[in-house]
C-alpha cells in the first residue's frame, strides 16, 4: 500500500468540502441544517441521504451508508484510499508529488478482478479500432466520410471514434497477441461471435465505432455503424442493422448506460438541464457546436434506471428527438414517462423539415443551432396541441371538437394556472368561442382526473403498505435498537466530540465495557487513535477506521444531533444505563422469552414462577431508572 503523509491527509480533509464534492455526483437539497438527495448507492424512492457540512459527513437513512468525503468518493467511484485522497486533492486544488498519484494507481483493489480484465479488453479495443480509423488506410474512407460530415479531428479523438476493419478476425489477432490480455475471458467481452466450430469472430466488422463509456468514463461497450466503403467489395447482406450494439455483458447493462453521461454531468449541473438526444451522432455534433450537456439512450426508449439516474443531477429535460413522425411520437412517448415516473420539468425541440439534430447543424450550422435549442422549445402543453393538431383537418366540426377535448384533458396535467390561462385564451380564440365555456368543460375533466387520481393513490397505498411490510421483514434481521443500545451511541457520539468524556470513562471505579459489539469495538478503535494522537479530530478519526461496516456504524453515530452543550450528569446517565440496566435488561428478555416458550408448551407451574421473576426485574428495572 501506498503511504500519503498523514499531514498531506489531513491537509486535503481540511481543504476539502463534502458539500461540494457531493453535488458533483447528486443533487442535493438544502433544508434546515442538512442538505438532501436520493441515495446514489441504491434505488432510493424518497430522499433519504443527506449530508451535513458542519461535521462533513454524510448519511442516509434508508441503507445506512455514511462517512466523510473520502469514504464517499471510495464508494461512488470503487477506488481505494490513497485514490481518494488523490481524487480529492485533484477537485480542491492542492498539488501531489507525482509518485503518491503513481502509486495510488496502482494500488488499484481490484486490479486482477474478473471486472477490471474486461475494462482493460474494451480499453485495448477501443485503442484498436481509434488507431485504424486515425492512422490506417484501411480506416481512410471511414475517417474521411466522417471529415466530410462535418466531425472535427479533435472530436473523433475526444469521442475516441474507431474503426472495425472489415476482415472478421483483425480484432481477434490483435488481442491474442497483446501479452496483458486474459486470452480466457475474450468469448465473455461481448466484442466476438461464436461460430459452430468454436473459433471466434470479431462481432464488428467495417464499422465506425462508438466506445460506450460508464458514469465513471470506462469503456464498457461499443456500438458499431454501417459503413460501405466503396473500395472494398463485400458480399451484401440484406439484413445488416445500421447499429450493431455490444450484447450484455457483465460491463454492460443498456438499460442503465447513458451515452455520453460522464462526459456530459459537469455541464448538466451547471445548465441545471440537460439535452436528450435520439442518436450518439447527435451528442456529438451537438458537442462540437458548444452544448455539452448532451446525452443518448441506446437506441431504445428510456428505462426507469436511466430517468433515476438524470433525476440524480437534474430538474430539468430537453427532449430533443428527431423532427420526423417517429420522432415526434417518441418525444411525447419519453415526455409522458418522465411526468409519470418524476417531477421533472419537460420541454421539447422539435426540429423542423424532419431534420435530426446533427443534420440541422449541418445545413444551418451551430449558431443557429443554438440559438434553435433555446427559442424553438415548446412546454408539454404547447408540444401536444402542435402533436395532435398535425394531420388534422380542423375545418372538420367532429375533427375540431375532438382536438379541443383533447387538449382540454391533457390541460389537466398542467399545475401552473398562469398556464393554463395561457392556453384557454389561445383555444378561445382560434376556434371562437367563449373562455367559460372551454372552463367549464375543463372543469368536468379535472374531477375525472381526481377521482382516477384518488383511486390510484390508494392502491399505491397498498402497495406502500406491502413494501414496508417487506422492510420490516428486512430489519428483524437486524438487532433492535432498544434504550441501552441508544445510550451506548449516545456516549459514543459525545465521546467522539468532547475530549474530556475520555477522561470521565478512564476515572471509573469499575472497568467500562460497551455490551455491544459493534460500539465495543469503535470504543477501543477510539483508544488506541486517542493514545496515538493524543488529540480529537473526528474526521481523521473517521479515515483511522479501516472496516467498512464499522466506518459506517460510526458515521452513523457521528451523524446524531445531541446538540453543542452537555452536562455531566447526561454522561453519569448514559453510564448508568448501559452498566448498570442493561444485566438486568438482559435478563428480563431471557426471562420473556422463556415465559414464551412455556406458554407454548403448556407448562403451567413454570409460567407462574417466571411471571414472577419478570414481575421483581421490571420493579428493580424501574428503581435502576429512577436512580
Ligand atoms: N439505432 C440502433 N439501431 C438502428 C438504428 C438506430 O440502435 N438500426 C440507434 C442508435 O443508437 C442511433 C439512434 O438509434 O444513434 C438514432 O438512430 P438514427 O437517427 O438512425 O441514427 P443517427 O445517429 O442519425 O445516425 P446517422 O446520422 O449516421 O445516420
Ligand atoms: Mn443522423
Amino acid at each position: 500500500m501506498v503511504r500519503i503523509p498523514e499531514e498531506t491527509i489531513t491537509q486535503v480533509r481540511e481543504a476539502s468540502d463534502i458539500v461540494n464534492v457531493v453535488s458533483q455526483y447528486v443533487q442535493l437539497k438544502k433544508s434546515g441544517q442538512n442538505h438532501f438527495a436520493h441515495c446514489p448507492f441504491h434505488e432510493d424512492r424518497t430522499p433519504s441521504f443527506s449530508v451535513n457540512e458542519k461535521k462533513q459527513i454524510y448519511h442516509c437513512f434508508s441503507c445506512g451508508r455514511g462517512g466523510n468525503v473520502f469514504s464517499f468518493l471510495q464508494e461512488m467511484e470503487g477506488i481505494s484510499f490513497p485514490e481518494a485522497v488523490v481524487k480529492t486533492a485533484e477537485i480542491v486544488e492542492i498539488p501531489l508529488d507525482d509518485s503518491i498519484k503513481e502509486q495510488s494507481a496502482q494500488n488499484r483493489p481490484n486490479e486482477n478482478s474478473r471486472f477490471s480484465k474486461l475494462l482493460q479488453i474494451n480499453e485495448q479495443t477501443s485503442d484498436f479500432y481509434h488507431h485504424i480509423l486515425m492512422n490506417t488506410k484501411v480506416g481512410e474512407a471511414a475517417y474521411q466520410y466522417l471529415i466530410d460530415r462535418g466531425m472535427e479531428k479533435e472530436t473523433l479523438e475526444t469521442f475516441k471514434l474507431g474503426f472495425s476493419p472489415p476482415q472478421r478476425n483483425a480484432l481477434k489477432l490483435y488481442l491474442e497477441n497483446q501479452e496483458t490480455i486474459e486470452q480466457s475471458l475474450l468469448p465473455d467481452s461481448g466484442l466476438f461471435s461464436d461460430r459452430d466450430d468454436g473459433q471466434l469472430l470479431d462481432r464488428f466488422s467495417g464499422r465506425i465505432m462508438f466506445p460506450i463509456r460508464d458514469r465513471k468514463g470506462q469503456t464498457v461497450a461499443f456500438s458499431g455503424r454501417i459503413f460501405e466503403d466503396p473500395a472494398i467489395e463485400r458480399p451484401q447482406s440484406f439484413h445488416t442493422a445500421k447499429y450493431v450494439n455490444s450484447p450484455e455483458t457483465d460491463l454492460f447493462n443498456k438499460r442503465k448506460v447513458l451515452f455520453n453521461y460522464d462526459k456530459a454531468r459537469p455541464a448538466i449541473r451547471r445548465a441545471g438541464e440537460v439535452y436528450l438526444f435520439e442518436g450518439f451522432m447527435d451528442v456529438i455534433s451537438s458537442w462540437q457546436a458548444g452544448i455539452k450537456n448532451g446525452i443518448a439512450s441506446m437506441g431504445t426508449s428510456l428505462t426507469t434506471e436511466q430517468i433515476h439516474q438524470l433525476d440524480r443531477v437534474t430538474d430539468k429535460v430537453v427532449i430533443a428527438y428527431d423532427g420526423d413522425q417517429a420522432g415526434l411520437d417518441a418525444s411525447k412517448r419519453a415526455m409522458e414517462y418522465f411526468l409519470d415516473q418524476t417531477h421533472f420539468n419537460i420541454e421539447v425541440v422539435s426540429f423542423p423539415e424532419k431534420l435530426d439534430p446533427d443534420d440541422y447543424i449541418k445545413t444551418r450550422g451551430k449558431e443557429s443551432f443554438n440559438d434553435f435549442l433555446v427559442h424553438g422549445r415548446d412546454t408539454y402543453m404547447s408540444f401536444l396541441m402542435k402533436y395532435h393538431r398535425n394531420g388534422l383537418n380542423l375545418k372538420n366540426e367532429s375533427e375540431r371538437v375532438s382536438y379541443i377535448e383533447k387538449i382540454l384533458k391533457q390541460m389537466t396535467v398542467v399545475s401552473s394556472p398562469v398556464e393554463r390561462e395561457l392556453y384557454f385564451n389561445q383555444l378561445a380564440q382560434e376556434f371562437e368561442l367563449s373562455q367559460d365555456i372551454l372552463k367549464e368543460q375543463f372543469q368536468q375533466y379535472m374531477l375525472e382526473t381526481q377521482k382516477n387520481r384518488t383511486k390510484e393513490l390508494k392502491k399505491k397505498q397498498e402497495e406502500r403498505k406491502s413494501d414496508t411490510y417487506a422492510f420490516q421483514i428486512k430489519r428483524q434481521n437486524r438487532p433492535k435498537t432498544n434504550s441501552i443500545e441508544q445510550a451506548e451511541k449516545m456516549l459514543l457520539n459525545r465521546l467522539f466530540y468532547h475530549d474530556d468524556v475520555w477522561y470521565t470513562l478512564q476515572n471509573l471505579s469499575f472497568e467500562f465495557t460497551f455490551p455491544h459489539e459493534p460500539y465495543q469495538i469503535l470504543y477501543l478503535l477510539y483508544e488506541s487513535y486517542f493514545r496515538d494522537k493524543g488529540e480529537n479530530n473526528v474526521e481523521a478519526f473517521l479515515d483511522f477506521i479501516k472496516d467498512p461496516g464499522h466506518k459506517k456504524t460510526a458515521a452513523e453515530i457521528l451523524w446524531m444531533d445531541l446538540g453543542e452543550v452537555y452536562v455531566n450528569t447526561e454522561i453519569e446517565d448514559y453510564i448508568d444505563v448501559i452498566a448498570n440496566r442493561s444485566p438486568l435488561e438482559t435478563t428480563l428478555q431471557l426471562k420473556r422469552q422463556e415465559l414464551k416458550e412455556a406458554e407454548r408448551t403448556g407448562d403451567k407451574q413454570k409460567q407462574k414462577y417466571l411471571t414472577i421473576e419478570i414481575i421483581n426485574l421490571n420493579r428493580q428495572l424501574k428503581a435502576a431508572k429512577e436512580v
